[in-house]
């Protein structure tokens, strides 16, 4: 049998826990034609979300959907390509809506290429002018809403349009969607603070034009009768303690969790205790040293004991208080609050402002786990 705890794909319900909740909530937006935004931070579920959520939904004649991912593009005309490629091979050559998009693609004179890594095919469309470039996408999107069913349309890390140089880029797509019948999006983004720009400053283009769903940590029930599951399937027996040190170790921050657990399973003990558990989280850590250890090269030293501190103390509420900076000498308020900036920027910690009481957290749950153990 297959390892079921998948760190970086999504096979299938049978190897997805929960989010239940979510992926009823997201089918509601989308049968009411609303467009939503997936706000979580790294590494908590959201493109697994969205996998699954399309999973549900395949089976649905009325509803056709699109993923795309625009982390790797880096203008208007890479989100061009990576949208005219997800269309077309989402539709194969034997349905109707299939021979329909290729022939109108093909109107673009578009290069076919395959990737070198996956060989899935990928097409890239020449276009001369800005001009030509944005009737392009608008073209794209305006064919897909005149087919004869709703459209969902997710882009993932929606936050890389403000790295595009065309400055217009929002208001563009803003524009765009506006105009669509038959299509909804899901905007989905791990950058928290960009993706709040974006969508909740009065100011700009996509303001209060989407409903909100923040995905936070699965429930420790669900997760723990998941983890259960699993291994029993696989013939492995888990006491009730290593499960509840496994929650509690990743702090159920998806991808430690899973991680985790891929590796004890790996193992294929028929028993698994405590111990074992212990034992595997800490060659975990080993196996990560070498990371941590960069990390401390590419911080400052401001920075780099800012970070151990806040390991240390796990959740910190107040930063700036006296009580933190002299508990950990780390100098000036001014000081910690140029540091804070730096490694919420780099992504070394996060802010958890959806909790009842905001607090800071290294994003990494093994280097916070290295770090305490150090
Ligand atoms: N509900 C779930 N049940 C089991 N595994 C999950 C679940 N959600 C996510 N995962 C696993 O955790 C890993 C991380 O999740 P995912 O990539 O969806 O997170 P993300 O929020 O999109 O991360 P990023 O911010 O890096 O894009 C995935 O590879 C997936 O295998
Ligand atoms: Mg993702």
């Amino acid at each position: 049998m297959e390892n079921p705890f998948l760190t970086n794909s999504y096979k299938g319900p049978d190897t997805f826990c929960d989010r239940k909740d979510e992926t009823k909530e997201l089918i509601q937006f989308i049968e009411n034609g609303i467009n939503v935004t997936l706000f979580a931070i790294r590494r908590l579920g959201k493109t697994g979300l969205i996998h699954h959520l399309f999973h549900k939904i395949e089976h649905e004649k009325q509803l056709e959907y699109i993923y795309i991912d625009i982390l790797p593009t880096q203008n208007l005309a890479e989100f061009t390509n990576q949208l005219a490629t997800a269309i077309y091979n989402r539709f194969p050559q034997q349905r109707k809506i299939g021979k329909r998009i290729s022939t109108f693609i093909k109107l673009f004179r578009p290069t076919l290429n395959f990737d070198e890594l996956t060989g899935n095919p990928t097409l890239s469309i020449a276009v001369n002018s800005t001009q030509q470039q944005e009737t392009t996408i608008q073209q794209l999107f305006q064919f897909l809403d005149s087919q004869s069913c709703k459209v969902v349309v997710a882009i993932d890390e929606f936050q890389q349009i403000l790295e595009y140089p065309e400055k217009n880029t929002e208001a563009l797509l803003r524009t765009y969607f506006q105009t669509l019948q038959n299509t909804s999006f899901i905007f989905c983004g791990s950058n928290q603070q960009l993706m709040h720009d974006i969508f909740n400053s009065s100011k700009r283009p996509f303001f209060a034009s989407c409903s909100h769903i923040h995905l936070d940590f699965i429930e420790e029930n669900e997760y723990a009768d998941f983890i259960a599951r699993k291994f029993a399937e696989g013939k492995q027996s888990i006491s009730a303690e290593s499960i509840s040190f496994i929650c509690k170790w990743t702090l159920r921050h998806t991808f430690y969790t899973q991680y985790l657990c891929n590796q004890l399973y790996y193992q294929r003990r028929k028993k698994i205790e405590l111990s074992d558990v212990r034992k595997m989280a800490w060659q975990i850590l080993k196996q990560h040293e070498g990371v941590f250890f960069q990390y401390r090269n590419l911080l400052t030293d401001g920075q780099w004991k800012l970070l151990k501190s806040i390991g240390k103390e796990e959740k910190v509420f107040q930063p700036n208080s006296k009580e933190f900076i002299q508990k950990y000498q780390l100098g000036s308020a001014s000081i910690v609050s140029r540091s804070l900036e730096a490694l919420l920027q780099k992504e070394m910690i996060y802010l958890d402002a959806y909790s009842d009481k905001p607090y800071y957290q290294v994003y990494d749950k093994f280097l916070l786990r290295w770090i305490q153990s150090n």
